[in-house]
């Protein structure tokens, strides 16, 4: 059987589910849409689904914006087609994971609706403060998708906290009932047969103070990987993980997190979680920090951080989870690839960038047939609630609509997020109704079907990838040995146990480069394993190509 007892060897795709197959016309994906192409997954030989918030939910963030942990939003299906997907997936040795978004509910949600009406219990559930001597807000805090984290609610005098939207409100940890309520709801869907949990935003729940913030004004010190969190996540842990289920995984996404409080959250003599996403490395292009702004990717910045997390995690018994790409970054080809001249070769070098380090790789869909970011050129077409609020905080600072258009253009989450392309017909085979968003026009060329028929494509170099960390225990659980550490162009690193050695070059770059092996022995016992060209053989003084990415493997018996 595939799915084995230990997760090292396996690998997520994450589904996005109103964009990946819409089975009923109304141009949203649903659950029986995902039903009808797990074929494919199967194919490319992933063993888990990661899909993003299915749950009842008024839709404000995509269904971050929970309105009921445990009912199925009607625009994806119903229970019955759940428990179809679940039990349709087993029978093709893939579980599912859910994403629970326990940081904050929905407004929505019955419990914030019986704390507006003064039910002191649920008022409790979630962070109710008073305004300031002045009237005022209580702190001077940011949400995350712009403007103020907090929103006055006159009936009760009290403002609460949203981090995010102000449709989304922060959930209050500290109060034992609340994670006894979460544990609950892990217990139910554990029972349906989910097999693991992404959390989302999970390194943000614990606030340890509501001082004004006098650093960056947005509060981000005092509620990232407080103390407490890693004491949160443990008891969640205990109230509700299974202790005997070598399937079972989780993953949380962490904010502006560090790889010690990151050794702390995966360390399993901690029980906390299985693996962590991190996202420093999808912030090489931000310029000063900031998101919506435009600049060219760092190289020795990204390697820097790939080095640092790889080797700090494994020192402490860590695990990360590997990862270009999800439904809340841009397209990674268009990112750190070159999608119009070497469309293929940097889709695959990215590819076995990240497939062969220590960690559990995901891959977003579309990212295995090569997706590109979605080239929306106005406002209309966009639907992500925070790309709409930069749109109007950029104008707000004096921004012209086509300077705004091109930063959206690179950086909005809404990239990720056009409908799966499954073939050459209309709307690329994702509906036969009109797309809740623009399809883009390149799927008569990028799809599905075209992959599949074409032997060299980036969807079988992808399927390699997966079965190489099937077959390799050096690239499951082997060490991670970086290498050429100053090279400009060259992201490379030893993947190494008692039998193999693994060596991984990727040149990030379109252009040839030198590569001096000078130190690696025995260089002509080396086999190629994977590669993104005709192959070439190791020497101690090398050329890659443009976007030349090879691993090749030394037996030792
Ligand atoms: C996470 C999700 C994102 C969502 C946010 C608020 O970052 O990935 O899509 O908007 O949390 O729940």
């Amino acid at each position: 059987m595939k799915v084995g007892q230990d997760f090292k060897d396996k690998v997520v795709y994450q589904i996005y589910p109103r964009s990946f197959k819409d089975s009923s016309g109304n141009g949203i994906g649903d659950l029986k849409g995902i039903v009808s192409k797990l074929d494919y997954l199967q194919e490319l030989g992933i063993d888990y689904i990661w899909m993003n918030p299915i749950f009842l939910s008024p839709q404000n963030d995509n269904g971050y914006d929970v309105a009921d942990y445990r009912a199925i939003d009607p625009q994806y299906g119903t229970m019955e087609d759940l428990e179809e997907l679940i039990e349709e997936a087993k029978k093709r040795n893939i579980y599912l994971m859910f994403d629970m978004v326990f940081n904050h509910t929905s407004t929505s949600h019955e419990w914030f609706q019986k704390a507006l009406q003064g039910d002191p219990k649920y008022r409790n559930y979630y962070i109710f403060k008073e305004p300031k001597a002045d009237g005022g807000m209580p702190n001077n805090w940011q949400s995350k998708f712009g403007g103020p984290a907090w929103k006055y609610v006159p009936e009760l005098g009290q403002y609460y906290l949203h981090l995010f939207d102000e449709s989304q409100a922060d959930l209050n940890w500290e109060n034992d009932e609340v994670i006894e309520e979460l544990a609950d709801v892990i217990r139910f869907w554990l029972d349906k047969g989910v097999r693991g949990f992404r959390f989302d935003v999970i390194n943000e729940i614990a606030k340890s103070s509501f001082a004004d913030d006098p650093n960056e004004f947005d509060g981000r010190q005092y509620y990232t990987d407080q103390p407490k969190n890693h004491d949160h996540l443990h008891h969640l842990h205990q109230l509700s993980f299974p202790k005997d289920d070598p399937y079972f995984i989780t993953v949380g996404e962490m904010s502006s997190t560090t790889v010690g409080n990151c050794q702390k959250y995966t360390d399993p003599e901690n029980e906390e979680l299985t693996m962590v996403f991190n996202f420093h490395h999808l912030k090489v292009d931000y310029k000063d920090k900031q998101k919506w702004t435009l600049m060219d990717f760092d190289f020795h910045e990204l390697k820097e951080l790939f080095f640092e997390w790889q080797e700090g995690m494994q020192e402490h018994d860590g695990w990360n989870a590997l990862f270009w790409n999800c439904h809340d970054q841009p397209r990674s080809l268009s990112r750190f690839g070159d999608p119009a001249r070497y469309p293929k070769q940097s889709a695959k070098m990215l590819a076995t960038a990240i497939h062969l380090m220590q960690g559990t790789p995901y891959i977003y869909q579309g990212e295995e047939i090569g997706m590109e970011n979605a080239g929306f050129t106005d406002l209309d077409q966009y639907r992500d609630v925070e790309s709409i609020n930069a749109y109007h905080i950029l104008k707000k600072q004096g921004k012209s609509d086509e300077a705004i258009y091109a930063i959206l253009r690179e950086k909005s989450r809404d990239n990720a997020r056009t409908p799966m392309q499954w073939d050459a017909s209309d709307n690329a085979g994702f509906t036969t109704g009109t797309p809740w968003i623009g399809t883009n026009p390149n799927y008569r060329q990028v799809n599905v079907e075209e992959a599949l028929k074409d032997k060299d494509s980036v969807f079988y170099h992808y399927k390699k990838l997966i079965g190489l960390r099937k077959n390799h225990p050096a690239i499951s659980r082997g060490r991670f040995i970086p290498i050429l550490k100053e090279h400009d162009q060259v992201y490379g690193y030893i993947r190494q146990d008692e039998k193999e050695t693994i060596l991984v070059l990727n040149n990030f770059y379109g252009k040839d480069c030198a590569v001096d092996l000078g130190e690696i022995e025995e260089l002509d016992r080396f086999g190629t394993l994977i590669s993104n060209y005709p192959d070439q053989d190791l020497s101690h003084h090398m050329n890659l190509r443009p976007y030349e990415s090879a691993a090749w493997i030394l037996h030792r018996e």
